[in-house]
């Protein structure tokens, strides 16, 4: 059984062993990665997924090689100026989350313009999270929120307060979060965002995470029954016979 998710947020990992493997550099890795995304991106537009969230860099990425950064950066640039006319002919809508007072000013301006170019696309919301960190993304939303509420004690902010002060404020949580490259952590991805998410983990290293490997993903989703705290019998909709107190079971 296949079902795409409403919300599929991807941490793209293993550029670096692709490229190893072959005996090129890093960056080689990232540049396939980058194209892989392109095709991802295809994908998911075709199979219905309404919300596309990718890690493209850490705020833990700035301690790599300045080299591989200024690598990255560039890439970054590329798909920024490079992808936008397909994204508009697409219908992809692009946005992008993270701390952006790191970037320089012309970065800053190629992203606020790519935003806009693409603010009227509704086909599929795609994500870069760049310069982010789900912790940075807490304690900025908190900080935000009292700002915007000076004269509020701390103790009246309730869950929901936080979760529209997120740089994913008005999206909906993840369903599904794929993980390329083995490892098995979320490594400060979205993690308030992310407590009913669905995990999967795979060997694949990126840039060889094709629409089938994105298939079998999805057909993995599809088999998963999300229980959001409650028990199968509420999910399935079986009928649950209550008990009172002292009744024998
Ligand atoms: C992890 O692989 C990947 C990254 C840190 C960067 C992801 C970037 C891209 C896919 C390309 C560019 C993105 C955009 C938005 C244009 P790794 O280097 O940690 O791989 P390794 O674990 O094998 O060393």
């Amino acid at each position: 059984m296949s079902a795409s998710p409403r919300h599929l947020a991807i941490i793209m990992d293993g550029n670096g062993r692709w490229a190893k493997r072959r005996r090129l550099p890093r960056q080689a890795g990232h540049l396939m990665g980058a194209s892989g995304l392109k095709r991802i991106v295809r994908a998911c537009a075709d199979r219905e997924v309404e919300f596309l969230t990718i890690f493209a860099f850490s705020t833990e990425n700035w301690r790599r090689p300045a080299d591989e950064v200024s690598a990255l950066m560039s890439l970054f640039i590329q798909y920024l100026t490079r992808e936008v006319k397909e994204m508009r002919e697409q219908g992809v809508r692009l946005r992008v989350i993270g701390n952006r007072e790191a970037f320089d000013v012309p970065l800053q301006r190629l992203i606020e313009d790519a935003e806009s170019a693409t603010a009227h696309n509704t086909r599929l919301n795609l994500t870069v999270a760049a310069n982010y960190g789900g912790q940075w993304d807490i304690l900025n939303a908190v900080q935000s929120w009292q700002a915007a509420n000076p004269d509020t004690p701390l103790s009246a902010l309730a869950q929901q307060d936080l979760a529209e002060h997120l740089s994913t404020a008005g999206m909906p949580d993840p369903d599904l979060l794929i993980r390329t490259g083995g490892e098995s952590r979320i490594s400060n991805f979205l993690l308030w965002q992310m407590a009913y998410t669905e995990f999967y983990f795979t060997d694949t290293l990126w840039p060889d995470f094709d629409d089938k490997a994105l298939d079998a993903a999805l057909t993995w989703f599809g088999t998963r029954v999300r229980r959001f705290g409650k028990t199968d019998e509420q999910v399935s909709g079986a009928p649950l016979k209550t008990y009172s107190l002292g009744e024998s079971l």
